[in-house]
């Protein structure tokens, strides 16, 4: 009896809150939110969402996902399927508004505009048929980080190209093992069978001006020379400068390596710049980032474009308060904060402006070119299938990697597998 008075009693406290805070009529909400949960990302989300939480008498709950966006997605759409309200935010990888777009409610109505503070190009690649599906969050362009003590104790420069890589990669694990490190390792990337292995695919074929698997018109180009040569060379780092084990690598587990000193070169995402320069990093103050190499002197830089936005389920119930939390949480102020804090790259123009965020994250500045001209995956052109479309290409560098199939053959290939999936049209 008394319990069931003191949950009355709760309830009429809480009542009396929510209704000072919403006004009559108004409810406070729980909202349900999924923020990703590589590095940093579920603190920032915790942290963030508690802040909105507070501000507004709302509720939020954190869901936890996979780590790889391959999963995720899978993950996504089966909820979706079953039109599930488990969700009401979802995080939005830059190369789904085309595949999840039946899903996602227009956000048109709730932002007064505020999208034009951000890069053009991701508004645009997230408006569908005229609906602004998610707001963006951050952006993600691949970058090379170095080892600047090393690349120096040897003589060397910060590579500009594969092939400089390459030799320099080498001298340097050839050096630190003969000095006692036996795990040492040139060059770590990632290149398990998931979308992450897609974006690097694209950088290094782009380096060798070989296309972008399927052109804007949606022809399919990747059958040809430049590509043959940037599979090959890849292939040429594993069991090189590269351990056998990449095969099996994403973001996290080349950034374990080269964050605990074991590695000269890494190919990741801004994000492992924070935590590479943490109080736990073996490597802190040590690391140097460039633009990933071209593809020998002829070729070219390239960046794969990645990165995520925020957007609300067309099954939540509480549209409008989660509406309020992906404003908030893309807002120039929590932007700002996870830039500074996390080496997130904002989608707002001018936070690239910004001298606390520049100080924090140098390269944002210096390197600006490789965030604003990054490739984008051919996701526009192939819309829907593009995840048919992306496996497809993972799968056939996997196995010219890992030595199952020449270049030439596993292009040739995929070519009449991806004609396969387009059918008609893509
Ligand atoms: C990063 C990028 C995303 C990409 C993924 C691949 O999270 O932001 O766009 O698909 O890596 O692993």
């Amino acid at each position: 009896m008394k319990q069931l008075f003191n949950i009355g009693a709760r309830r009429l406290a809480l009542a009396t809150l929510a209704a000072s805070a919403f006004g009559t009529g108004a409810q406070a909400a729980t909202i349900t939110i999924s923020c990703g949960s590589v590095g940093q990302d579920f603190e920032f989300c915790k942290k963030f969402t508690s802040e909105w939480a507070r501000k507004t008498g709302h509720e939020v709950k954190l869901f936890t996902i996979p780590n790889s966006t391959t999963d995720i997605l899978a993950l996504f759409r089966q909820m979706f399927a079953a039109k599930s309200t488990d969700l009401d935010i979802v995080n939005v990888d830059v190369v789904w508004p085309g595949v999840i777009k039946d899903h996602l409610l227009d956000l048109k109505p709730y932002t007064k505009g505020i999208e034009k503070e951000h890069f053009p190009a991701i508004v645009a690649n997230n408006t569908v048929d005229g609906k602004l599906l998610a707001m963006p969050w951050f952006t993600d362009a691949g970058v090379l980080y170095y080892r600047k003590d090393l690349v120096e104790k040897y003589g060397a420069k910060p590579p500009t190209t594969w092939e400089e890589l390459a030799t320099t990669a080498k001298t340097i694990q050839d050096g630190e093992r003969a000095a006692g490190n036996k795990d040492f390792q040139g060059f770590v990337f990632q290149a398990k069978a998931y979308e992450g292995l897609s974006c690097g695919a694209v950088e290094w074929i782009h380096s060798y001006k070989g296309g972008n698997v399927v052109n804007d018109k949606g022809e399919i180009t990747i059958n040809n020379p430049g590509a043959v040569k940037a599979l090959k060379t890849a292939a040429s780092w594993i069991g090189t400068i590269a351990p056998q084990g990449v095969l099996n690598y994403a973001e996290e587990e080349a950034r374990g390596v080269f964050q605990n000193g074991n590695a000269a070169f890494m190919r990741n995402w801004p994000y492992a710049w924070s935590l590479g320069n943490g109080a736990d990093s073996k490597v802190k103050d040590r690391i140097g980032v460039s633009a990933l190499p071209r593809g020998g002197v002829d070729g070219q830089n390239a960046a794969t474009l990645g990165g995520w936005q925020l957007a609300v389920s067309k099954y939540s119930k509480n549209a409008e308060a989660a509406a309020s939390l992906v404003l908030y949480m893309t807002s120039p102020e929590v932007q700002k904060e996870r830039a500074i804090k996390g080496s997130y790259n904002p989608t707002i123009v001018s936070l690239y402006k910004d001298k606390e965020v520049l100080a924090a994250n140098p390269f944002f500045g210096s390197l600006f070119e490789v965030f604003t001209s990054a490739v984008p995956r051919p996701a526009t052109a192939t819309g829907a299938k593009y995840p048919e479309v992306s496996s497809a290409f993972w799968n056939a560098t996997h196995d010219v990697l890992s030595g199952k199939a020449t270049a030439e053959d596993s292009l040739r290939k995929l070519e009449a597998r991806l004609k396969q999936v387009k059918r008609n049209q893509w």
